[in-house]
């Protein structure tokens, strides 16, 4: 059997009597030693100097009505037992000094002491600070037995663990509220959710999203504003602009006011975004298109947390949150002196990478249902794929083919126009082909090689969508060729010139005019 160890506090006014009238009263201290059931081997008495006598009284009666209990006296010193630190730190010491051994176990006794001190030795115990459980002893109700009752708390019991689970689930429920609701499995991007949760409660730092466009980086910026705003972390508004669309005089008045007569057309003095996201949170997107001289000012707009209207010399103060978006690399801007270095390390204290959907092969699928929802929602019918539809969609949506040039933007327009072409409640296999042959024809033109330029000269976009991109710059290069030569055979001639000389009879111009018609070119056609 291991020795009991109770560590308790002195209860300095739970505690308190000296006189014989005092047994008729229930003393956390004295009465905890007075249960049959709970044999204590050692009570560690901690208290102030200066309430030395009753720590006398009390280990005078211990011992009279427990004489196998030892109590040993510790003092602490504390000047303030209601304030935080101070207690936090006395106790701190004390568990950190204290010879904690193998064969004693821990009970600490949380009734007595000031609620400051309570809280302290549950949150000791609570980290294994104190490797003990806790107990907790109160007065019988009906008075009868002055022992009273008391009840152990082991915090390593699973019911106790559901309390600790508690706060998970808050933090799971915020992640969701963050991913817009989607249970998406890619793990990387749960990762990086789990993370931006955690930031965005805990730290007001600026946070930086990067990403391709659509990657969702301005629906995040406005999700994370909603999560604060639920967890009471800020009480302004969401104020969004886009720099891209920020010129002139007209910036500087957008972002952070004017005074009236400032320059033509400023009828009447504007506050600005800045002074309208106050206590709130400002999204900046495309924060990389922003000109060098709105940088400035909203770098000290950061730093001094106060900036000058246009045409005002009266400092306006304003404190907001900041969240910037970009699709740029900024580092690269800094080098090219687009984009201030000072501004940069301001406002990447946290960078996020949202990545492309591509790169979400396993995300897709949850996706697709939820946009299904969100366009059964706008126009009350939900649509469904079957069986073989969804698999053909699938596969190409997660194949190669698939460029997701516009993200998430091209998936929702993707099933919006299934939704709406759709003749039943089902996506047929037939409308799925479709769709795909559409995207297609899209992504063409987007990140599209010069070659494909060159080929639209002569070929429809059907055409060149029908051919494999193995041959599109052979087929391009070959075009470039036939319309720097002046004949057929020159053409051949350049194009063939290794494998005609060990050739006994040369059919280049041959060899090329099938060549041509096998996209259905000729050489009349090129060159007139
Ligand atoms: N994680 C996501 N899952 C599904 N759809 C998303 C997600 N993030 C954004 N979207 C949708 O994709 C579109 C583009 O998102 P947006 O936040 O504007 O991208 P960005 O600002 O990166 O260009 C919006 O219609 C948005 O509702
Ligand atoms: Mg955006």
């Amino acid at each position: 059997m291991k020795k009991k160890v109770v560590l308790g506090l002195l209860g300095v006014s739970l505690d308190m009597g000296t006189r014989e009238n005092r047994w008729e009263k229930w003393r956390p201290t004295v009465s905890l030693c007075q249960h049959e059931d709970l044999i204590i081997d050692r009570y560690e008495l901690l208290y102030q100097q200066r309430f030395n006598n009753l720590a006398k009284t009390v280990t005078k009666d211990i011992e009279s009505i427990s004489p196998e209990t030892e109590v040993v006296h510790s003092l602490i010193e504390m000047r303030d037992p209601w304030d935080f630190e101070e207690v936090y730190g006395c106790l701190h010491d004390f568990a950190r000094n204290y010879d904690f051994k193998d064969d004693e176990e821990y009970y600490v006794h949380i009734t007595t002491g000031t609620h400051v001190a309570q809280i302290c030795l549950f949150l000791l115990t609570e980290s294994y600070h104190f490797p003990a459980k806790l107990i907790q002893s109160s007065p019988d109700k009906k008075k009868k037995n002055y022992a009273g009752t008391y009840t152990i708390i082991d915090l390593d019991l699973s019911r106790y663990d559901k309390l600790a689970n508690r706060f998970l689930v808050e933090a799971v429920e915020s992640q969701d509220l963050l991913k817009a609701g989607i249970s998406t499995k890619d793990r990387k991007f749960n990762e990086l959710i789990e993370q931006i949760e955690k930031v965005s409660m805990r730290s007001q730092a600026p946070i930086l999203l990067t990403g391709p466009t659509g990657a969702g980086k301005s629906q995040l910026a406005q999700k994370i504003y909603e999560l604060r705003k639920q967890k009471n972390k800020l009480q302004g508004n969401f104020v969004e602009v886009n720099c891209a669309t920020l010129r002139g005089d007209a910036a500087m008045s957008t972002l952070f006011g004017h005074k009236k007569g400032s320059f033509t057309g400023a009828s009447n003095d504007r506050a600005g975004l800045l002074k309208e996201a106050e206590n709130g949170l400002l999204f900046l997107d495309e924060i990389g298109e922003l000109g060098l001289d709105e940088q400035a000012m909203l770098l000290r707009a950061l730093e001094d947390k106060t900036f000058l209207p246009l045409g005002s010399d009266t400092p306006v103060k304003s404190e907001f949150q900041l969240i910037c978006g970009t699709n740029r690399k900024l580092h690269e801007s800094v080098r090219n002196k687009t984009f201030r270095d000072d501004l940069l390390a301001r406002i990447n204290i946290w960078d996020f990478e949202l990545p492309g959907l591509k790169d979400r092969a396993a995300d897709i699928a949850p996706n697709i249902d939820h946009e299904l929802q969100k366009f059964a929602a706008l126009s009350g019918n939900l649509l469904r794929f079957t069986v073989e539809s969804k698999k053909e969609y699938l596969n190409f949506a997660t194949s190669a083919e698939a460029v997701w040039a516009g993200n998430f933007r091209d998936l929702n327009a993707s099933i919006h126009r299934m939704s709406t072409l759709a003749d039943t409640a089902r996506i047929s296999v037939d409308d799925v082909h479709a769709e795909i042959s559409l995207l297609k024809k899209k992504w063409l033109h987007t990140g599209k090689e010069e070659q494909v330029f060159q080929l639209e000269e002569f070929l429809s976009e059907e055409q060149i969508a029908a051919i494999d991109p193995f041959d599109r710059p052979q087929l391009a290069n070959v075009i470039r060729v036939c319309k720097e030569s002046k004949s057929l055979s020159q053409a051949g001639r350049t194009l063939f010139s290794v494998s005609r000389l060990t050739k006994k009879v040369s059919n280049d111009s041959d060899r090329l005019r099938k060549y041509l018609a096998k996209f259905g070119l000729s050489w009349d056609g090129l060159n007139t």
